[in-house]
């Protein structure tokens, strides 16, 4: 007994926001966002759409890829943490939406490995014969906690959503996942109100205490270190070797981890997979994105071993290690 991915799919917003829009924003240039990140360009969702519109359209994508209908999924877990309302849970919203009828379906909170993190959930339910087949969804619309006056931030985040049926199968198609965090470092990658520790007050939303904090320098000290690491330790769990990875989807944080988790695991860089140009950073998304966009370009062959590596905000990272098997 084996799970693979049978299906995927990805929405995005129609919006585009432009570096040069960003340079009548804030005080910032098309050269140093392209230089220091690699984007261009990213997509916004308009106020009137919400993270679960885009995840019910991913959602849909998924599973019609997967030849299933909604009524074949099990199990609903997205990940986000950019959902709709505290609660009820944005799974909830989707599950509903697409009538799965009253099967169990939660959100997570991982950050920009979030999609990893529902992955691995997805797969140990199946594995344990808990439930045959899981939706599983990345989905933010982090332009909503984005201080659009704050230059450090701003220019990096995208919204969108992706998400991936997988099922039991007599196949092997999900070879290994690894998942860590430390919490020591949540501070360096947060939204300091909101929650039940500084609740949403008149103070709170004057010391724009909504939206996004992060230390930039230290984010990247610690993604292109832990990144490589975990994609090592996951490939030599499998006893799977760098070189017969056909290819590797990182999270699109910026393009500069990009290429150094790239050139720390020594893959060629023709198989390190980057959007991040058009999209930005869409955190728990990214991924399945990028996956889905590989994959709808025939970049993605039966039995293909695909590599796939996170690091965000908790501090959170992870990697799995899957072989392309539809059948
Ligand atoms: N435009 C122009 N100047 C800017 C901008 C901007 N948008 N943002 C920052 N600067 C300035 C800074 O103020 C600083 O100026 P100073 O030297 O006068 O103080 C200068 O540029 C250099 O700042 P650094 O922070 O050293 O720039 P760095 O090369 O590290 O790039 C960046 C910053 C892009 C944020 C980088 O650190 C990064 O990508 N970190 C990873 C963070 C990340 O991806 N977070 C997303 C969520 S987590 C995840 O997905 C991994």
């Amino acid at each position: 007994m084996g799970v693979i991915v049978a299906g995927l799919g990805a929405s995005l917003p129609e919006k585009v926001l432009t570096n040069q829009d960003l340079e009548k924003m804030v005080d910032t240039s098309d050269e140093w966002i392209t230089t220091r990140t690699g984007i261009k360009t990213r997509r916004i969702a308009r106020e009137d759409e919400p993270s679960s519109k885009f995840a019910i359209e991913a959602a849909k994508i998924a599973i019609e890829n997967a030849g299933m209908k909604p009524a074949d999924i099990d199990v609903v877990i997205v990940a986000t943490v950019t959902p709709d309302m505290m609660f009820p849970s944005t799974a909830c919203i989707v599950s509903s939406s697409l009538g799965m009828g009253e099967i169990p379906a939660f959100d997570i909170s991982a950050a920009c490995s979030g999609f990893l993190y529902a992955m691995n959930i997805a797969d140990s339910f199946i594995r344990s014969g808990k439930y045959n087949t899981a939706l599983i969804i990345g989905v933010e619309t982090l332009s909503k906690i984005t201080d659009w006056e704050d230059r450090n931030t701003c220019v990096l985040f995208g919204d969108g959503a992706g998400a991936a049926v997988l099922t039991r199968s007599d196949e092997e198609g999900i070879l290994g996942i690894e998942v860590r965090s430390d919490g020591t470092k949540g501070d360096l990658l947060y939204m300091p109100a909101g929650g039940s520790r500084m609740p949403a007050s008149m103070e709170t939303v004057k010391n724009r205490l909504h939206f996004i904090k992060m230390n930039g320098r230290e984010v990247f000290k610690h993604a292109v270190t832990k990144m490589p690491a975990i994609a090592k330790e996951v490939l030599d769990k499998a006893g799977i070797s760098v070189k017969d990875v056909s290819l590797f989807i990182p999270h699109q944080a910026n393009q500069r981890i990009t290429v150094s988790t790239g050139e720390r695991l020594g893959i060629d860089p023709e198989k390190v997979y980057s959007n991040i140009e058009r999209f930005g950073n869409t955190s728990a998304a990214s991924i399945p994105i990028a996956w889905w966009e590989a994959y709808s370009k025939g970049m993605i062959k039966e039995n293909d071993i695909i590599l796939l590596a996170a690091f965000g905000g908790g501090f959170t990272w992870a990697a799995a290690v899957v072989k392309w098997r539809r059948k």
